[in-house]
């Protein structure tokens, strides 16, 4: 299997690395600071050092600082698939349970980055849910949709298999820009979490 590369030493790196290798990937965790990362038994790397030495990336760092650290990746993420599982969260807090967003409804996280490292073949995923159920999710409805897009249809299946072993289905919605429509998910994702205190719920693709 492909080794993973996980940019981002946060509860989404540390749970997706924890959940990909118990699924049999060879996983690193990438830290933009630390040397040992809390929940997390195997190798850490500075994030240039494990997005160059590893077959797939995941970028999970923090959405105001993703634009910045892509450009200081992009030669080392050329011909990589990337997923991006980055939301662009502003500073301020949430209003009435609604989280603020950097980025307009024209525009979107992911299609900077993809400038930013044009080289690279960025798939929208893991962003719409949260991390307590982002690993094996079990719901009585049963296996939740994990909505992907962007321009490479070679990486889209590379990360949907990757979502199937982590117990999703997936819904390709297309290219880059339908991650205009991905990203805010996110924002409706955690209003009941805001408003209930419920986390532990995800969508579901029906036809
Ligand atoms: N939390 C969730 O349940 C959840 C669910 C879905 C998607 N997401 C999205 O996934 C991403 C990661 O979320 P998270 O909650 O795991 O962690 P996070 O706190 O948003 O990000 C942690 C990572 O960002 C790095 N970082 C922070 N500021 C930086 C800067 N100025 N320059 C470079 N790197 C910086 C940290 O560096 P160090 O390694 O040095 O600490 C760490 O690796 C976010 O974009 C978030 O919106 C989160």
């Amino acid at each position: 299997m492909k080794s993973i590369g996980i940019i981002g030493s946060g509860i989404v790196g540390v749970t997706l690395a924890n959940g990909l290798s118990e699924a049999g990937y060879s996983v690193c965790i990438g830290s933009n600071t630390k040397p040992t990362v809390e929940g997390w038994n195997g190798t850490v790397g500075l994030f240039k050092n494990v997005a160059k030495e590893s077959d797939i990336v995941i970028l999970s760092v923090k959405g105001t600082s993703a634009e910045d650290v892509v450009r200081d990746l992009s030669e080392v993420l050329a011909g990589k698939t990337v997923i991006d599982t980055t939301n662009p969260i502003s500073d301020s807090p949430p209003e009435d349970g609604v989280i603020e967003y950097f980025t307009d409804t024209n525009d979107s996280l992911m299609e900077r980055l993809q400038k930013a490292a044009p080289k690279a073949d960025f798939v929208k995923s893991f962003n719409s849910v949260g991390s307590a159920v982002m690993v094996q999710p079990k719901f009585s409805a049963g296996k939740p949709t994990m909505f992907i897009c962007g321009n490479n249809a070679v990486s889209k299946v590379e990360v949907s298999n990757i979502l199937d072993k982590l117990g999703w289905e997936s819904k390709d919605l297309g290219g880059v820009k339908s991650a205009r429509a991905i990203e805010p998910l996110c924002r409706l994702w955690c209003i009941p979490g805001f408003l209930d205190n419920k986390w532990d719920h995800a969508f579901k693709f029906l036809s």
